[in-house]
């Protein structure tokens, strides 16, 4: 297990983290984002995105469970939100085996919803606010090295 600690006491220190996390993705795609509400986590998916030369704004998926993005040579990330599901079966009805399982980056914000339909592998992503909320603190740990 590699954890990787990053404290971030400014949102111009996120190109950073995102840097090293898109790194950790080469190796596993599943990555997901774990934090309260407001921690951060569409924030720093944003970032990814736009590193990976998304050019379609990440914004949070409020609509829909999984939103697809694609930069322009068709290379696509899945970005999800569990968070409004109530019930496990909203995710088999949106088919997210055939998400998970595509080899695509697949950025999750609030996997504990769907804990038990995780792959063994992933990358977990864990964020919590520091100093009175302006500050964060972003653990990243990769199942293998
Ligand atoms: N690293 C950071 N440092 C300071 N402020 C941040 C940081 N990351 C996010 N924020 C701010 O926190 C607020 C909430 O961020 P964001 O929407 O990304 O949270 P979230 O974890 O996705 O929340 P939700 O669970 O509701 O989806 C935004 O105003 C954002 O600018
Ligand atoms: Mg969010």
């Amino acid at each position: 297990m590699t954890k990787q600690v990053f404290k971030v006491s400014h949102l111009s220190q996120l190109p950073e983290v995102a840097s090293v996390l898109i790194g950790m993705l080469q190796k596993s795609p599943i990555m997901a984002f774990y934090g309260e509400m407001g921690a951060g986590k569409t924030t720093l998916i944003k970032e990814i995105c736009h590193q990976l030369g998304i050019t379609d704004q990440a914004s949070s998926p409020t609509f829909s469970i999984v939103n697809e993005y694609a930069d322009s040579k068709g290379n696509i990330i899945y970005h999800f939100d569990f968070y409004r599901i109530t019930r496990l079966e909203e995710a088999f009805d949106i088919g997210y085996e055939y998400y998970f399982y595509s080899g695509f980056p697949c950025l999750i914000e609030w996997p504990e919803k769907i804990e038990q339909l995780l792959p063994k592998l992933f990358v977990k992503v864990s964020i919590s606010t520091t100093d009175g909320h302006e500050g964060r603190l972003i653990e990243a740990e990769m199942p293998i090295t």
